[in-house]
């Protein structure tokens, strides 16, 4: 892909030049007209009439045979901040607005509702209890209720404001869990599978110390993972952050600093625990030690491939990274064939976390390479399960500010300039942010709106336009989709709570607190319907 990525970089770079000469006329040509993307059975009426005819045979197919089989296994997918917006220019990216990335096919599809207790924008940290553990918290927090405000020490450590995650609740059925991420391990969304704290940032003891709280009243998130119950019971953790494990006077596999201040390396810890049981147990640091894992004789696999975050997508082959570090779709393979061992079933945790990351820098082309990886691992994950068994469900916590606009051609490169000038007679860019780094960019104190005619879009770290200054752009607030396929996956539908989804995963595995309850509702609908029939 990554080769693909640099043809198309070529061709948009090319483009910029031809565009460029073209600016000092006030109209461009409509490029759409010498479209050769464009298939010309659109022009008729047949077309989007047959298109439609086999949609509708599809539903009507999905309506008379609905999935209620109990969903042995559960793959949760969380692109991290995949607005909406993002998928459709990812779309684009992948070649015309008409194609489809791999979970838009699913059958169901449905809207949440992100927002957090005490903000309208929430982060990605009261995003992950909303649809970990169906309660939703105040910004800033994990695995805890709205009670608990962010950098309470007190209350933090309060266990009866704990919440559980459906990790737990897949744990107590007998079911293997499982977490892969992009992100530090201990990042919010990761940790809000085994995790409780009033503060994100507490993933080592130091950060608690450093907010004014006591690392011994206050767990930090990586000793949660290694000595709390949910996080103990992993089957597969894997991701970035190895520094968060080892002491500060510490050096990683790649000679980086610990961050620590205790002494400790949890990784051993974690070992020493699992071999202690007898149970067969791995750590491994890169994508060697990661492929020499035998996954049929592995009970419990912790993988950390970076001292931080792990890289984006793109840089794995542009920076020559892909012999040491697994990709999304890598991981979740690995993840998969481990936790299928299960009797029981499993619970999986996927996270494509950098996408955010992207959008934060406004770094719209490493966002949009990150949705692409992230497509390609549901697509995989999808092709290793059965729908019959499996509820694979993809979704996002939060949304970003990130608009495609401009009305450019459908065969445009969606990282360059919409095809007229605005009204200052100066080009923009079809993808733009409303706040955030790509400021200084877009304006010039001197001389106003910067004119981008030779701007070179085909670097992937170009910080596209922004309206506002910020170092970090901000979440949106719209809604995000919720795509869902296997066992009531048609209970996906609708515009509801993100707290709902959860919930509904509990209800089509039958556990947690949605197990029991949630079928004895079901048979008195039955009851009902039977009595209307008679
Ligand atoms: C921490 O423990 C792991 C697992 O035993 C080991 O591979 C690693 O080298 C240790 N790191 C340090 C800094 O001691
Ligand atoms: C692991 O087990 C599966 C299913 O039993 C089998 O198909 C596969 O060959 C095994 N792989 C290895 C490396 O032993
Ligand atoms: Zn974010």
């Amino acid at each position: 892909m990554c080769i693909r990525w640099f043809h198309l970089g070529l061709l948009a770079y090319f483009m910029c030049f031809a565009y460029a000469d073209e600016f000092h006329s006030r109209f461009l040509l409509p490029r759409s007209v010498k479209s050769t993307k464009t298939n010309s059975a659109e022009q008729t009426t047949e077309y989007w009439m047959t298109k439609a005819q086999s949609i509708l045979a599809d539903k009507l197919e999905e309506s008379s045979r609905l999935n209620t089989n109990r969903a042995k296994n559960i793959i949760l997918f969380l692109g991290d901040g995949m607005s909406v917006h993002t998928i459709t220019s990812t779309r684009a990216m992948l070649g015309d607005v008409s194609e489809k990335i791999s979970f838009q096919e699913f059958p169901y599809t449905g809207l949440s509702k992100t927002y957090a207790i005490d903000k309208g924008v929430p982060d990605s940290a009261s995003t992950a209890t909303a649809y970990l553990s169906g309660v939703k918290g105040n910004y800033g927090t994990i695995g805890v209720t709205a009670e608990v405000p962010k950098y309470d020490c007190e209350l933090s450590a309060d266990e009866s404001k704990h919440t559980e995650s459906i990790a737990k609740w897949a744990q107590d059925a007998g079911k293997w869990a499982g977490l892969v991420t992009t992100a530090t391990v201990t990042h919010a969304s990761p940790a809000g599978v085994y995790a409780h704290t009033s503060q994100r940032a507490w993933e080592n003891d130091a950060e608690i110390i450093n907010d004014g709280c006591s690392a011994d009243v206050n767990v930090d998130i990586a000793r949660q993972l290694v000595e709390w119950p949910v996080g103990k019971g992993l089957r597969v953790i894997m991701g970035g952050g190895r520094r968060n494990f080892i002491d500060a006077s510490d050096v990683d596999e790649e000679g980086i600093d610990g961050k620590r201040t205790d002494g400790r390396n949890l990784t051993a810890e974690w070992l020493t625990d699992k071999l202690k049981q007898g149970a067969s147990a791995e750590y491994v640091w890169n994508k060697e030690g990661l492929w020499n894992v035998d996954l049929n004789e592995t009970e419990y696999l912790l993988g950390l491939f970076s001292s931080k975050h792990c890289p984006y997508h793109g840089e794995l082959e542009r920076e020559g990274l892909s012999d040491s570090v697994p990709s999304l779709s890598e991981m979740t393979e690995a993840a998969i064939e481990l936790l299928s061992k299960s009797e029981q079933g499993y619970f999986l945790f996927v996270e494509g976390a950098k996408i955010d990351m992207g959008h934060h820098s406004n770094r719209a082309h490493l966002a949009l390479e990150e949705t692409a990886e992230f497509a390609r691992a549901v697509e995989l994950a999808r092709e290793l399960t059965n729908e019959e068994d499996t509820l694979i469900v993809v979704t996002a916590d939060h949304s970003h500010t990130m608009t495609m606009n401009g009305y450019p051609s459908r065969d445009a490169d969606v990282f360059g300039l919409a095809p007229v000038l605005a009204d200052d007679g100066l080009p923009y860019t079809i993808l733009s942010y409303a706040n955030g780094p790509g400021y200084s960019k877009t304006f010039s104190k001197k001389t106003g709106r910067r004119d981008l005619s030779d701007a070179d879009f085909t670097d992937p770290k170009y910080k596209y336009m922004a309206t506002v200054p910020l170092k970090s752009e901000t979440h949106g607030g719209d809604d995000v989709g919720v795509f869902a396929s296997g066992p009531y996956a048609h209970y996906f539908t609708g515009n509801y709570e993100q707290t709902n989804i959860p919930a509904l995963m509990a209800f089509a595995a039958n556990i947690g607190p949605f197990a029991n309850v949630a079928v004895t509702l079901q048979e008195e609908d039955c009851k009902s319907e039977d009595e209307n029939l008679l």
